[in-house]
C-alpha cells in the first residue's frame, strides 16, 4: 500500500556518539573493520524540510551551511542511489539547517542521509525496499548510515554496518557533549591511524599497541561502560587541545570521558547532575559548544 506523499514535512536528524570504538582490522579495499557501540542523541540535530518539487525538476537541495556543491552532498547520493534501486526519483525540494557540526564524529551527514532514505522508502509507490535491502543500500552511501535508519543503541561490526540492537542504557547518567572548534576529516583520521600502526616497529598486535599508547585514556575510561576510542591516540597527538578538554571534563568528576567517532567531539558521563552542569558551564565559558543531557 502506498502512503500519500505530503506536500511538505519537517524532520529532525539526531546525532550519535560511539561509547566504544575499536579498529579491529583493515580490509583489502582500505576500509577498516570496527567493533563499535553506537548510541543515539537527540541534540545537536539537523532540521530537514522535504517538500514536493515541480514536475521535472529532480532534486533541488539547499544546504547553506556546507560549501560543497549539492551533487556532492550525501543527501543527493542517497536520492540517486534510491532512484537507481527502485526506479522512483521524485521531484523534491530539500532544505537542511545544520545543527550537527561537520567533522565532529557525530554522524551528521549520515543522519541526514538516513532521514531522506526513510522518507523515500516510506512514500515509494509500489516498490519500497525491505528493511534488509534498505540497510544494504545505506551501507553503500556511508558506513554509519545503516545505524541511523533505526536510530536505537546498537553494537556494530563490519565497517560499522553489521548491526545488532543493544539493550545498553545510560539511564541515571548525565552526559556532557562538547564540540570543539576543530573539524576532523574521517579519511584523515583513518590514514593517521594506519600510519601510526606502520611506524610502530614492535607492533605485532595492533590492539596491544593501542592499549599501551592510550593507557592514560583507558585509565580514565575503564571506570564506566568500557568507554574507548582507537582514534584518540592519533587525534590527540595532532590536536593536543582536545586532550586538554577531555582532561577538564574528567576533573569535574566524570566517571568516564571519550572522543566520539573520528573526533573532534568528546563526551563525558557523570553520576551527579550537578557535576555535569558545572562541567558544561566551565566548557561553555571557554567558548566551546556544549550540550547537556540528563539520560
Ligand atoms: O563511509 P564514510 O563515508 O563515512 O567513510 C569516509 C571514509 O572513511 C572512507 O572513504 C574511508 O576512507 C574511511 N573509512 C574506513 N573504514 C570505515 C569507515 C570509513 O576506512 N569503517
Amino acid at each position: 500500500m502506498t502512503i500519500t506523499q505530503p506536500d511538505s514535512v519537517t524532520l529532525r536528524a539526531g546525532c550519535k556518539i560511539n561509547l566504544h570504538l575499536e579498529i579491529t582490522g583493515v580490509r583489502e579495499d582500505g576500509y577498516h573493520e570496527l567493533d563499535t557501540l553506537f548510541f543515539p542523541l537527540q541534540e545537536p540535530f539537523d532540521t530537514i524540510t522535504i517538500a514536493k518539487g515541480s514536475a521535472g525538476t529532480g532534486l533541488i537541495l539547499n544546504c547553506p551551511a556546507l560549501s560543497i556543491p549539492p551533487e556532492k552532498n550525501i543527501i543527493y547520493k542517497s536520492w540517486e542511489k534510491f532512484g537507481a534501486a527502485t526506479g522512483w526519483k521524485p521531484d523534491l525540494k530539500i532544505s537542511v539547517e545544520k545543527g550537527i557540526p561537520d567533522g565532529a564524529g557525530l554522524g551528521g551527514g549520515s543522519s541526514d542521509a538516513a532521514v531522506v532514505l526513510n522518507y523515500l522508502n516510506k512514500y515509494c509507490p509500489n516498490n519500497a525496499l525491505s528493511a534488509d535491502a534498505l540497510n544494504k543500500l545505506a551501507a553503500t552511501i556511508g558506513a554509519d548510515v545503516p545505524f541511523f535508519l533505526n536510530n536505537v543503541p546498537a553494537h556494530a561490526t563490519g565497517i560499522g554496518d553489521v548491526l545488532t540492537p543493544s539493550d545498553i542504557t545510560l539511564e541515571g547518567y548525565s552526559l556532557v557533549l562538547i564540540c570543539p572548534d576543530v573539524s576532523i576529516s574521517t579519511p584523515w583520521a583513518f590514514a593517521a591511524w594506519d600510519k601510526a600502526m606502520l611506524q610502530e616497529p614492535s607492533c605485532n598486535n595492533k590492539k596491544e599497541f593501542l592499549t599501551t599508547a592510550t593507557s592514560k585514556d583507558r585509565k580514565h575510561s575503564s571506570r564506566a561502560l568500557w568507554l574507548f576510542n582507537s582514534f584518540e591516540v592519533v587525534v590527540y597527538s595532532a590536536f593536543p587541545k582536545l586532550r586538554a578538554y577531555k582532561d577538564k571534563l574528567i576533573e569535574f568528576g566524570a566517571v568516564g570521558a571519550v572522543m566520539s567517532g573520528s573526533g573532534s567531539s568528546i563526551f563525558a558521563l557523570y553520576r551527579e547532575m550537578e557535576q555535569a552542569a558545572r562541567a558544561a558551564t566551565a566548557l561553555k565559558a571557554e567558548g566551546v559548544a556544549t550540550y547537556l543531557h540528563h539520560l
